[in-house]
């Protein structure tokens, strides 16, 4: 069943000395190496309810709120960045739906023309409660995080035993119409191998799409390694020798290759960025908490927009400087090399 998939070429570029964007190109946003930018993940804060393992320390120092950006910031950078071209917003954390009034930015967001997709990845806590005005504020998509099925791993990974409210979350996002919903399982050699099957069977047995995603280099404590990555083809192995799979061929520009059942029961997805990097494909930028702009997930530079915004700069300046980044943006990681630098921001601060 699995295929080798068309991962990295050999030839593409790990690093690039920095140039300048040559002025006669038309106002997109696209990089030297031909890559147009359509997505734009947006952290709203960078705190979070949950310490989870892969992802920050257990102690951390969150950003004063001063320091964050506004809804009216936030509003700005996009209004700007969609004639450039963002079709696609993410909202992410830290917990998105730890800040408060989230789903007043959703409204403004989603008011937006030009934007056709107004999506968040959330930890699912206060789904409860929030998944019905989030669909009303105009949210399209929501994606879930859920590492385990069983309360003490839960526990283990998130240090917060929050199970039981994660999973009534998720039914209350599906009865709020979010369907099929997304489920994200970060993938921990030793720890996600044991339920492999009973995820197979949540994406069987529910409109959800689950997907693993091969742990990265992001987190806290410095506990990744080469030998804690469950890889693509073991969880593919193991699911398919139960329940075979069979590749769904469209992938464009989405981290996640897609599998269905070969009975035609569900969905599963693979987001393999450590043994599969898909970074020649990427069409996405981040704008973090505290407004700053970051061309790749493992970015060792930012561009400060919050100084702009806050500096009285104009919407062209704001412009003329992300479209510069852009046109640098890093053609890739390089976490399988000896030249890999780990960024020193952790998951929770950059959103995933
Ligand atoms: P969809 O639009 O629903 O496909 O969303 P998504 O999968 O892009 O977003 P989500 O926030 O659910 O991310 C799932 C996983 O993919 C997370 O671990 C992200 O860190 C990872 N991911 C998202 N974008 C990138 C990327 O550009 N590069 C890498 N390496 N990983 C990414
Ligand atoms: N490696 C892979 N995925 C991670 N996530 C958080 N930290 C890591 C990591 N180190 C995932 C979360 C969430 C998404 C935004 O990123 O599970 O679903
Ligand atoms: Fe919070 Fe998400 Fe990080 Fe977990 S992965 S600690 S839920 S921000």
């Amino acid at each position: 069943m699995s295929r080798a998939w068309t991962s990295i070429p050999n030839t593409w570029p790990t690093a690039r000395p920095e140039e300048e964007r040559p002025a006669e190109l038309p106002r997109r946003l696209v990089d030297r190496f031909g890559r147009e930018v359509h997505n734009l993940r947006i952290s709203v804060t960078d705190r979070c309810n949950f310490r989870c393992i892969y992802c920050m320390p257990e102690r951390v120092q969150f950003l004063p709120r001063e320091e964050v950006l506004t809804f009216e910031e936030i509003v700005r950078v996009v209004r700007i960045v969609q004639p450039l071209g963002i079709r696609k917003l993410r909202l992410t954390g830290g917990e998105p739906l730890v800040r408060r009034e989230i789903e007043k930015l959703v409204a403004q967001l989603s008011a937006i023309p030009g934007i056709e997709d107004l999506a968040m990845t959330t930890n699912g806590i206060f789904l409860k409660e929030l998944a019905q005005p989030l669909k009303k504020a105009g949210l399209t998509r929501l994606n879930v995080s859920l590492d385990s099925l069983d309360r003490e791993t839960f526990a283990q990974l998130t240090r917060r035993d929050a199970l039981e409210q994660v999973l009534e979350g998720i039914e209350a996002a599906l009865e709020a119409g979010f369907v099929p919903l997304k489920v994200n399982v970060v993938a921990m050699k030793g720890i996600t191998e044991r339920e492999l099957l009973d995820f197979a069977r949540l994406a069987r047995e529910k409109p959800l799409i689950v997907r693993f995603i091969e742990f990265m280099p992001l987190d806290g404590e410095g506990i990744w390694s080469m030998d804690r990555v469950l890889s693509r083809e073991e969880i593919l192995r193991r699911i398919d020798a139960v329940y075979p799979l069979e590749p769904v061929d469209e992938r464009g520009a989405e981290p996640a290759e897609r599998f269905r059942f070969r009975d035609g029961r569900g969905e599963i997805g693979v987001i393999a960025s450590v043994t599969h990097p898909f970074c020649h494909a990427c069409d996405r930028i981040r704008l973090t908490a505290e407004g700053k702009l970051r061309t790749c997930l493992f970015s060792l530079k930012e561009t400060d927009l919050r100084a702009l915004l806050r500096g009285g700069a104009d919407d062209e300046t704001i412009a003329e400087t992300i479209l510069q980044a852009v046109w640098n943006k890093e053609p890739g990681h390089a976490i399988n090399r000896p030249e890999f630098v780990k960024p020193e921001r952790n998951m929770f601060q950059i959103g995933g």
